[in-house]
């Protein structure tokens, strides 16, 4: 057909249309194109207020997962729309190169360098977590140029972490899958054992396998020599890698590891900042001190893209004492519209108190209601912190074996529970959920009553070997 055809065929059912146009010509992230064109294109999401997604056929859905972990502050929040309208009125752009700046953008800034822990005061703008952790990359290799250790190159992070989908962030992230593609990971990206007790830990209490998986980077930095490694990068609960909540004995002895060898610590919160542990970020809850904080999603609620690294002081002060000019950046970073935006979400996390909410309330409530699952037959761990939580699904709960091969039991759980009203994600053989920090707890408990049905559902119609 040719592409004028296409344009002017006749008019048809939207939901037709936009399907057939979908496949024709959007190439959608993480998707199988021809799999997706057989099952007979996407859902096409057309609205969403509160906790909850229209699609456009009528069906009504809980997302459990606030978009992409990053909806804090829920749908159609009519103030974060009124800011954007009216920075879009005042001043629609203006960058922070050459030598200006917008009200917005060092306002957030400031605000930024308030909420954040300890030692963390300055912010370089991106508009995503990949984009970021490219800055964090390119950050840290120019400060080790300038103090002199040139040799310190090396980035360790861990299996199933996932830090974005540029070449640095799919380099960092350790994706097998993801490794597979581009011929990655770039020289210079090495993997750990991630703080995994279900499938990593073996025999040993989770306790002890925490200290084992922190000892896994001691090794790492040991066997390449602590004068070639830059730094240590770890999402303070891997997220997209199924939700691992490391036990209490692994951040603290990371942090420790790191500073004997002066190896860079830094946390990728891009999913852990804003709230969703019940604190503002992981780094409070974990009480850890990073060198330097990814951070995205949370801080507009997705309104709008923007992300940040907050630079600790000793990069910070190396860049500006030593740096001269540090070319970098990009033709969004610091956009006043998002800036604005981040900060009126700002103020509505604060003035609703959502994480305390979190804290006191509705992440308990979750996990009272997760560790119910634990007596399905299907369900081997359950792990949350907060409003994040991923359930492990397994053949032989004692032994902690997978079923083979692995992947089709989430895929089935989450499925069934998207047909009975509630997005959730599958990672391998776990579901994950991470939904908008004001959700109530009586919408928990619906959200578990239809993952258990789920998890009935799936028992029932499928066989497994
Ligand atoms: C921990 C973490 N880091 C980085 C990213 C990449 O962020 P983005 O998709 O905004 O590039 C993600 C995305 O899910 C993430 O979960």
């Amino acid at each position: 057909m040719s592409k004028k055809t296409a344009r002017t065929s006749p008019a048809r059912n939207s939901t037709t249309r936009w399907r057939e146009a979908d496949t024709r010509h959007h190439l959608h992230p993480f998707t199988d194109y021809k799999g997706l064109a057989a099952e007979g294109g996407s859902r096409i999401i057309v609205s969403a207020d509160g906790i909850h997604l229209n699609d456009s056929e009528g069906g009504r859905l809980l997302d459990g997962m606030a978009g992409l972990w990053c909806v804090n502050v829920g749908y159609s929040r009519k103030e974060l729309a009124k800011v954007a309208y009216d920075q879009m009125l005042e001043l629609p752009y203006y960058h922070p190169f050459f030598k200006t700046a917008t009200p917005s953008s060092i306002e957030l800034a400031e605000k930024l360098a308030q909420i954040t822990p300890e030692g963390l005061n300055h912010v370089f703008y991106g508009s995503s977590g990949s984009e970021s952790v490219d800055t964090m990359v390119r950050a840290v290799r120019h400060f080790w140029n300038l103090e002199g250790k040139p040799k310190k190159k090396t980035f360790i992070s861990r299996i199933h972490a996932y830090h974005g989908s540029t070449m640095a962030g799919a380099s960092l992230g350790g994706q097998a899958v993801m490794h597979a593609q581009g011929d990655l990971p770039l020289p210079g990206f090495v993997h750990v054992m991630p703080p995994y007790w279900y499938d990593f830990g073996g025999d040993l209490s989770p306790a002890e396998f925490g200290r084992k998986a922190a000892k896994a980077i001691e090794d790492k930095i040991l066997e390449l020599g602590a004068e070639n490694v830059a730094a240590f990068v770890g999402e303070a609960i891997q997220g997209a890698g199924g939700v691992l909540v490391p036990p209490e004995t692994y951040w603290p002895e990371v942090q420790k590891v790191c500073r004997k060898h002066d190896v860079l610590f830094v946390l990728d919160e891009v999913i852990t900042g804003f709230g969703r542990l019940g604190t503002w970020f992981a780094a409070d809850h974990y009480n850890l001190t990073p060198d330097a904080m990814i951070l995205a999603k949370g801080i507009t609620s997705g309104y709008l893209p923007l992300s940040a690294v907050m630079m600790g002081d000793r990069i910070a002060d190396a860049l500006i004492e030593k740096g001269g000019e540090f070319y970098h950046g990009y033709t969004y970073s610091g956009h006043p519209v998002p800036c604005a935006v981040a900060l009126e979400n700002l103020r509505i996390i604060e003035q609703e108190n959502l994480v305390e909410k979190v804290r006191t309330s509705t992440g308990p409530r979750l996990a009272e209601r997760l560790a119910e699952l634990l007596d399905h037959p299907l369900v081997g761990e359950v792990r949350s912190v907060g409003l994040i939580a991923g359930v492990e699904l397994v053949k032989d709960k004692k032994k902690r074996r997978h079923f083979d091969p692995i992947g089709k039991v989430g895929i089935s759980v989450r499925d069934h529970c998207i047909a009975n009203g509630v997005i959730i994600r599958a990672v391998r053989d776990s579901i994950v959920m991470a939904p908008p920090l004001i959700i109530e707890p009586k919408q928990i408990d619906d959200m578990i009553g239809v993952i258990r049905k789920a998890l009935d559902q799936t028992a029932k119609d499928m066989v497994f070997t």
